[in-house]
């Protein structure tokens, strides 16, 4: 590849850095993280050398799914603060030139939003439109399960207009409905605020969820896949994003996301091709599904490294022409990477989150990077469903029990899969709360942090935080590892991971041991180097038969 036929972009060669304000830092005691609480913390963030920041949804709302149900597209929450809170931020970001993204939850809002209030309160009400209803009167609705209901169907009945109302979430969460034109008005126009305020894009919530079936073709297979593969292929999907790109987004310098479940390697380059004009970037989930079925299994091995090589590399190639991908390992909704995609014993804990951190950095596709993982947190592993705040354990905790399933072993495997795992607050130090608040925390901290810590890893030049501070300064120093092509060595090797990156004349390895012991990865003379850019171990063993990597490391060489 070649650097100057690259359609060069701020959202590709930045490090975006996840923020789950309600558990970052506390600035007033309640026990919630907060915006001031952020502010207080951006020279922290500045620090790491990142570029772009996400905030998970920061608006007015019930938080029955911690903002992800909006009461109020225009306004902060409550516990986080005020409007001129928001805007001191922004700026503090700007100042350190650091770009801010906010979430766009728009498959759903609130039942507490006004829009939702006024469609209940008559079948004839002009917002009525604004949701998916079923008159009582057809008969039951076709069926549609939820990703959290606590009996599993999507309709929800509401007595008063004796209709049900569709929610793909919980109950609290109805779906707006986009097929009418004045909801994608009121939305755009929500974005055109947001935009004028100054912020840099939006990541967007299950936005491949967007377009209903008017006829709810019903379902082959079982709850999970089939149930996202047809909400996520909504017949109208691309005409509203089209549409949105036209009436917003194409007017300002500004990144999109989409959180796509449904999305594959058939349908993403629709999403994100720039000759599409709908969105710059996508996540999709095939990496993250493999081996953990979040509800039914305990599985807490990654141990497919070869067919996980192969999700990577297929996505990683497929932008090679058009459009662009992103890299993640985790973020709110799935277990610490540390936990997932290493080891968090203490033997291997250091040295596989600095592995993890190291592929995610050196991949082609902008790096999406979460909070806390900077200093290796791992999962919290709650015993007690009482410790649980997310509603999809307790809701799941619920279901289970009422099909008189096993609900020990669904909390058991929410040691791994749950996703308050992530949501713990960030371990700044040993002291009390460590460091997160003066009160009572709204989300037990994880028992590890008077040894997994920010003070504690900020005079250590070796601790996982300084390893990815330089990461994150190797990335910006190399637009190969940005820019430069992708190529998978050794695909068969269960135990290592490697890869070129080469841009123009340059030529940059990468190789990493996903495992607790020495491995010896075998390569060609030409690949063989001393030129060592960053390394997980003070030293790499090579010689003319290839490199012996130690348990889990990570190094990357330049080899032209
Ligand atoms: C997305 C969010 C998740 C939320 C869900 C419903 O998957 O990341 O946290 O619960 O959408 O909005
Ligand atoms: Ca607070």
């Amino acid at each position: 590849m070649q650097l100057k036929q690259m359609y060069r972009q701020w959202w590709k060669e930045g490090v975006v850095y996840q923020i789950y304000p309600r558990s970052f830092q506390d600035s007033n005691g309640d026990g919630v993280g907060d915006l001031q609480g952020i502010i207080k913390r951006l020279d922290y963030i500045a620090s790491l050398g990142v570029d772009i920041v996400w905030l998970n949804p920061i608006y007015k709302s019930p938080n029955n799914d911690n903002g992800y149900d909006i009461s109020d597209y225009r306004d902060i929450m409550d516990e986080f603060g005020t409007m001129a809170d928001f805007e001191e931020l922004l700026a503090g970001f700007h100042a350190r030139g650091i770009k801010v993204v906010m979430d766009l939850v728009v498959n759903h809002s609130s039942s507490e939003h006004e829009w939702f209030k006024l469609a209940c309160s008559s079948r004839d009400n002009p917002y009525r439109d604004y949701y998916h209803w079923w008159p009582a009167e057809k008969g039951t609705p076709p069926e549609r399960w939820s990703f959290f209901d606590e009996e599993g169907s999507a309709w929800a009945y509401h007595q008063p207009t004796d209709a049900y109302y569709l929610h793909y979430f919980d109950k609290t969460q109805p779906d707006l409905n986009w097929e009418n034109p004045k909801v994608r008005e009121e939305i755009f126009d929500m974005m055109h605020f947001w935009f004028k305020k100054g912020i840099d894009g939006f990541r967007m919530d299950v936005i491949t969820f967007i377009s209903k079936h008017d006829d709810y073709p019903v379902f082959e297979g079982v709850h999970g896949d089939a149930m996202i593969d047809v909400y996520a292929q909504g017949p109208r999907l691309h005409q509203y994003l089209h549409e949105m790109n036209r009436e917003v987004l194409q007017h300002y310098d500004i990144m999109t996301v989409a959180e796509g479940p449904g999305t594959n390697l058939d349908n993403i380059h629709d999403l994100v091709d720039e000759d599409r004009q709908e969105l710059n970037m996508n996540y999709h989930f095939e990496h993250v599904e493999l081996g953990v079925d979040q509800r039914k299994i305990v599985n807490a091995d990654f141990q497919n490294l070869v067919k996980y090589k192969e999700i990577m590399s297929a996505w990683a190639t497929t932008f090679d022409e058009k459009g662009w991908g992103t890299q993640w390992h985790t973020n709110h909704d799935f277990p610490r990477q540390v936990t997932w995609f290493g080891d968090d014993s203490p033997a291997h804990r250091v040295q596989s989150s600095k592995l993890l951190s190291t592929f995610l950095l050196t991949m082609r596709g902008t790096p999406y990077y979460y909070m806390g993982d900077e200093i290796g947190m791992t999962n919290a592993k709650f015993d007690s469903i009482d410790d649980y705040n997310d509603l999809m354990t307790i809701n799941w905790y619920n279901l289970t029990k009422n099909e008189g399933g096993d609900a020990e072993m669904l909390l058991e495997s929410h040691k791994l899969s749950g996703r308050d795992n992530a949501r713990t607050p960030i371990q700044w130090d040993d002291s009390a709360n460590a460091g997160f608040t003066t009160g009572k925390p709204w989300l037990k901290i994880t028992g590890n942090y008077p040894e997994i810590n920010v003070a504690a890893q900020e005079d250590d030049p070796d601790s996982p935080l300084n390893y990815f501070r330089q990461l994150t300064r190797l990335r910006k120093e190399n637009l190969t590892l940005v820019y430069g092509a992708y190529e998978l060595l050794l695909p068969d090797d269960e135990h290592i991971y490697a890869y070129t990156r080469k841009l123009d004349d340059e030529v940059i390895l990468v190789l990493l041991n996903y495992s607790g012991s020495q491995q010896h990865c075998p390569l060609e003379p030409a690949l063989i180097g001393d030129n060592v850019m960053i390394n997980n171990y003070a030293s790499l063993q090579s010689d003319d038969s290839g490199y012996t990597l130690e348990p889990w490391q990570a190094v990357v060489i330049r080899i032209a």
